[in-house]
């Protein structure tokens, strides 16, 4: 194994337990029924928080749901690449959480690793409609909701999930969206702020999910060359990050997109 994989590392994660720090909170999380979505989900749940997770699979979901079995995790089939359905699914998500959203994580994402220049219109396509253009329209519905009924004292708060990709030169759909993503979290972190709005993000490297099946074959071995710690990371560690956002600690930080790759960008 050592062998075929070139190396061997391990890792050790230590989850912080902060006591029910989101306790109440109503907060959406698109794609959210495998993977960093799932590992945040978890997080939210384990520190008090209402969470409805989505995705195309009812089956994944249904699964999820009975494992989990808390009821505060809701479930709701939903295709983010289908703009004309954002408002009824909102609406739906409004009567599962009994009450208005207070935090979303976009994170809910497609991979295709063909690179240029070899894309087709039709693998552009599927990329943006759901990484770039289904995260757009559902962010700019709930916020458009959350400026109109802006609350003293009460912030709200998005988390983007981007890609160690939207950090380096990109040369194909999936990258070039999550360039989108940081500049998005960016620019509506300046616009929003005065009403309220925190928005930040997180660029996972890479992380021990379906999107990296290839992980799941080296076990507990988490050696992968390519960034500066020489190992992958698990979705529990992007779902730190996340608790982390979304926690009174951070409320000082605003538009940024923290990179958590073990040093693949700046190498
Ligand atoms: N794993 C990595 O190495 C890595 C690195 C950087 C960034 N990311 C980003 O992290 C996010 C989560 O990915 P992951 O690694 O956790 O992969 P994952 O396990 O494949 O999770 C993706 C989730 O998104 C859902 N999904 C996909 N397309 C959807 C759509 N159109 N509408 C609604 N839900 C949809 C999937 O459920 P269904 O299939 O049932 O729809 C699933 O719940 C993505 O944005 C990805 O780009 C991952």
């Amino acid at each position: 194994m050592i062998f075929k994989y070139g190396g061997y590392t391990t890792v050790n994660i230590a989850n912080i337990n902060y006591g029910k720090i989101l306790k109440g909170k109503r907060i959406l999380i698109t794609g959210g029924s495998s993977g960093i979505g799932l590992s945040i989900a978890k997080k939210c749940l384990n520190e008090g928080a209402i969470v409805v997770i989505t995705g195309r699979s009812e089956t994944k979901l249904k699964k999820v749901k009975k494992e989990i079995n808390n009821p505060s995790l809701k479930i709701s089939v939903w295709d983010i690449s289908q703009i004309s359905q954002i408002e009824e699914n909102l609406q739906t998500i409004k009567n599962l959480l009994e009450g208005n959203i207070d935090f979303l994580v976009n994170n809910a994402g497609i991979t295709n690793g063909t690179n240029f220049p070899n894309v087709t219109e039709e693998i552009w396509d599927k990329i943006y409609t759901t990484n770039s253009k289904g995260l757009f329209f559902l962010t700019q519905s709930i916020c458009n909701q959350w400026i109109k009924t802006k609350e003293r004292n009460k912030l709200r708060k998005v988390i983007n999930i981007s890609s160690q990709g939207g950090f380096v030169g990109a040369t194909y759909p999936y990258r070039m969206s999550k360039w989108d993503i940081a500049g998005l979290t960016q620019g509506l972190g300046i616009k929003l702020a005065p009403h309220g709005i925190i928005v930040n993000g997180i660029a996972p490297g890479i992380i021990a999910t379906n999107m990296q099946q290839w992980s799941f074959k080296q076990k507990d071995n988490v050696y992968f060359s390519e960034n500066l710690l020489e190992r992958f990371a698990l979705p529990e560690e992007i779902a730190e990050l996340a608790i982390f956002l979304m926690s009174d600690a951070s409320n000082f930080i605003v538009g940024q997109t923290i990179v958590c790759d073990g040093g693949y960008s700046i190498k």
